[in-house]
């Protein structure tokens, strides 16, 4: 077995010369009105989907455009799509049918559409045949191959298909135009091996490939040296860091090396698989100076029967142990969980589960979803939930949820918190809002230069959403 997965250096040495190709060339492609040309980066699906635009977004930079923020003032559109779930599907497509108008009116505009549809088959032909203004398309594991993409299309001017990699590593070095300065994604690893029954993302990103501890290393210190006060890390399965190779360390090595570095700043890190959680891991954070007593633990079902459908690899029993050591080493711990509310076969006694490990666990927030069936996964075969029970088992899950989260923060009232502040808020502008250490949303009166900063916060009220209060 390859143990290193590490993007050869000619192909990224390939890659920079098309960037400086497009730099040398940046005059031919020059608006008329003088300024560099606007390319405008939309993204859909999760933070490593937001990672991966702010690299997008960074090699674009590179090759001589300024990012803006409306597609209309754009002279490259890149739309970076997620498979997750069918919603997330039709409202990428539905974005990119509404850009037609912008490429007649501007025949120049170059329309690029990446991510993880782009790595199925049935979607790159959707946009072949339905969207022929697409000008060129590639999947989430082929971005470092952007520039080339890019300049070929400008060059000759033909409509291009990147394959999708048959074998899967991880490209070091790319540019990254962050979007904030003072929050930042650290993708660790990318790729998934766990085949869960509903999830497409395996079929998406391909296999487990981690990035080396010095690589991480380096790059966290330098975002903390840059004021950096919100790192996480980012893994569609985080606890299996470094198993794909032999590095000798793992997941709890790297966070425990990260948390020596010096400064003022919190990590977190997102997502961890419950059958790979260890001890040992809870015991580094519970130890630790940096690592925020946050987890985010999917759960996604309380059911034995349908965790065993979705091919979790988990019972209830061992998730409760996780649940209970965590608590235990770390009792402030902010605890949250995806949930799928209507998987194949999924009986009321099941769902019936579901709620009772609620009320068991009590989560502080829970991300819930319906399931969606997906093609090519082995639970888009079985035989499905009709919609109006799974609609009705949705609803009842968020009014139980709503009770405990709204109990959970009630909990906090009167208690100090740390606090880093995000600016005005974007619902209510007449407040900031901010993060707790435990990622709750914060709310208080502030000024503008608590931006980017921790303040302290004492809570007055809560909701099941976030707490209200000010600041010390
Ligand atoms: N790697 C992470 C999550 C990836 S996707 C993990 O293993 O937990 C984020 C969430 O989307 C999943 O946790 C799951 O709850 C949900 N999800 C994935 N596939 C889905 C589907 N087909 N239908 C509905 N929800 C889905
Ligand atoms: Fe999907 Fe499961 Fe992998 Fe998460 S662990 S990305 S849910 S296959
Ligand atoms: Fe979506 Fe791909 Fe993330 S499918 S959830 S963007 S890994």
């Amino acid at each position: 077995m390859e143990k290193r997965r590490i993007l050869p250096p000619e192909e990224t040495e390939a890659q920079k010369k098309h960037i400086a190709w497009m730099r040398a060339n940046n005059d031919c492609y020059l608006a008329e009105n003088g300024c560099r040309r606007g390319a405008f980066v939309l993204t859909f699906g999760c933070q490593q989907n937001e990672a991966d635009s702010e690299k997008l977004a960074g090699l674009c930079e590179e090759m001589g455009y300024a990012i803006v923020d409306e597609p209309a003032d754009a002279e490259l559109i890149v739309v970076n799509t997620c498979a997750i779930r069918e919603h997330a599907e039709q409202k990428a497509l539905s974005i990119v049918g509404q850009y037609k108008h912008l490429k007649t009116k501007n025949p120049a505009l170059i329309i690029a559409v990446c991510g993880c549809m782009m790595a199925q088959e049935h979607r790159r032909n959707d946009i072949k045949f339905r969207y022929p203004y697409v000008d060129f398309i590639l999947g989430p594991s082929s971005l470092h191959r952007f520039p080339q993409l890019l300049c070929e299309k400008l060059e000759k001017g033909r409509r291009l298909y990147c394959p999708e990699e048959a074998e899967y590593l991880v490209a070091e070095g790319l540019p990254i135009r962050r979007e904030s300065n003072y929050r930042a994604w650290v993708s660790i690893m990318y790729g998934c091996n766990n085949f869960c029954s509903y999830c497409i993302v395996p079929y998406v990103r391909g296999r487990e490939r981690s990035r080396e501890m010095g690589e991480i290393v380096k790059e966290v210190r330098d975002l903390v040296a840059h004021g950096y006060r919100d790192i996480t890390l980012l893994g569609q399965n985080v606890n299996s860091y470094a198993k794909d190779s032999d590095y000798g360390y793992d997941f709890a090595d790297l966070l425990a090396e990260l948390d020596t570095i010096e400064g003022d700043y919190v990590l977190r890190f997102m997502t961890s698989h419950p059958k790979d959680a260890s001890r040992k891991l809870i015991d580094v954070m519970a130890e630790s100076k940096h690592i925020a007593h946050q987890f985010h633990l999917p759960m996604q079902s309380g059911s034995d029967a349908i965790l065993k459908a979705m091919n979790r690899r988990y019972d209830t029993e061992k998730y409760l142990g996780i649940v209970d050591y965590m608590r235990e080493r770390m009792p402030d711990v902010t605890l949250t969980s995806d949930i799928i509310v209507g998987f194949p076969g999924e009986t009321e006694v099941d769902f019936e589960g579901t709620l009772a490990m609620l009320r068991r666990v009590r989560f502080d927030m829970l991300y819930s979803f319906i399931y969606s069936p997906r093609k090519g996964t082995p639970a888009a075969e079985m035989e499905q939930v009709p919609q109006t029970v799974k609609n009705a088992r949705f609803d009842r899950l968020l009014a139980l949820q709503n009770e405990i989260g709204k109990e959970k923060n009630q909990a906090l009232v009167g208690r100090t918190l740390r606090v880093l502040c995000d600016g005005v808020s974007k619902n209510n502008d007449a407040l900031y809002s901010g993060r707790t250490e435990g990622n709750k949303i914060a709310f208080f009166e502030g000024a503008p230069n608590d931006t980017g900063c921790f303040v302290d916060f004492v809570a007055e009220r809560a909701d099941a959403y976030a707490l209200y209060g000010k600041k010390i």
